[in-house]
């Protein structure tokens, strides 16, 4: 019952067949192989237009990269307040772009208009004093297991060309997130007016795989530099980029996030039953967020050996509990869950 993370579990077999593969004989290094060059073809017929694609390992560095590349050191980032870039990147997007995070309030995990809106009017465009407002960060799916719709995303983006603000997309989760939609990868991307897509693998079953994916070559400059610099090219990255082809080859993706969602989908229709239960957000994607009424419940159900993170901090009497599914949750695991928790309320 380790609900702790989607990244708790292992790897899916095609995913380690896929770098068993890669490990034949010899290439060549530093994303001149032939897995890093069949990247971008692929990856450009996965989103149905020409982007260029770079591999890296975490989705710390996706984030922290794609947001140097369209935030100048003078600049604001607009992103939600509780946006992994904000609090669990330990700095790392103020270090790679030395600009300001501008965090927008919410209840639900997702910036809305009115929240940018606010925080964008108190920094004046051409103000030497002021930070300048340079781009806007949203997670798919959110830190709360919420997903922008396609028409959320359009709206801010729209709000963005008016700003002149350049538009990322957090995608540690995306696949979970395309899943919930049923849309094309293009249209909640760039056909809705994002620029950069930190596009998540180890979430979904790679090893350690993710991507910076731009739509606008534009946007794109010196960014091979800005890997290097940061650590993220990699010599053998063969290896790396083996495991992002798998994932997109039979859209092994859809497959791998679809179950992590539909498990989510069953934690919560059993939880929701149970008296004292309270879903904090309708579960989108393959996180769950709900209250029980106090700690000792909550310890109860680590006794019976779940493991699961607190969402809210320690000393709240009501505990905000997240769960995470991933494509390797037993249906068995959800089931003993839900049934410990009727049996601790
Ligand atoms: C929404 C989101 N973005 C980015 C990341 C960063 O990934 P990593 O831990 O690989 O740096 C995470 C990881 O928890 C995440 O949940």
């Amino acid at each position: 019952m380790n609900f702790a993370s989607d990244n708790t579990a292992g790897a899916p077999p095609e995913i380690i067949d896929a770098i068993v593969r890669a490990n034949s004989g010899t290439d060549s290094s530093y994303g001149a192989d032939q897995a890093s060059r069949r990247l971008t073809r692929k990856f450009s017929d996965f989103f149905g237009t020409d982007v260029t694609v770079f591999p890296v390992a975490t989705g710390t560095a996706a984030n922290a990269l794609a947001l140097a590349s369209i935030t100048p050191r003078h600049g604001v980032v607009f992103c939600h307040q509780g946006a992994h870039i904000h609090v669990d990147e330990c700095g790392a997007p103020e270090f790679y772009t030395s600009a300001k995070l501008v965090p927008v309030p919410s209840p639900d995990g997702k910036v809305t208009l009115s929240g940018l809106r606010d925080a964008a009017r108190h920094f004046h465009r051409g103000d030497v004093h002021h930070a300048q407002p340079a781009s806007i960060s949203l997670s798919q799916s959110t830190e709360l297991g919420t997903v922008y719709a396609t028409s959320d995303v359009s709206a801010i983006s729209a709000f963005a060309r008016a700003e002149q603000l350049a538009v990322h997309m957090d995608g540690a989760r995306f696949s979970n997130a395309l899943v919930s939609l049923g849309c094309t990868p293009a249209d909640v991307t760039w056909k809705a007016g994002v620029d950069v897509l930190s596009f998540g693998a180890t979430k979904n079953g790679a090893l350690g795989a993710e991507a910076v994916i731009f739509f606008d070559s534009a946007h794109v400059g010196d960014f091979s530099y800005m890997r290097k610099r940061a650590g993220h090219l990699f010599s053998k990255m063969r290896f790396v980029s083996a495991q992002l082809e798998a994932m997109l080859d039979g859209d092994l993706w859809r497959r791998l996030a679809t179950h992590a969602n539909s498990m989510a989908t069953r934690l919560e229709a059993g939880l929701g039953a149970i008296p004292g239960v309270t879903l904090a957000q309708p579960v989108q994607a393959n996180e769950v967020f709900f209250t029980v009424p106090n700690h000792t419940a909550r310890r109860a159900l680590l006794d019976r050996g779940a493991k699961f993170l607190l969402w809210s901090p320690p000393a709240d009497e009501i505990p905000l509990i997240r769960l995470v599914c991933s494509f390797a949750t037993p249906a068995e695991d959800v089931d003993r869950f839900v049934g410990c928790v009727r049996e601790v309320l």
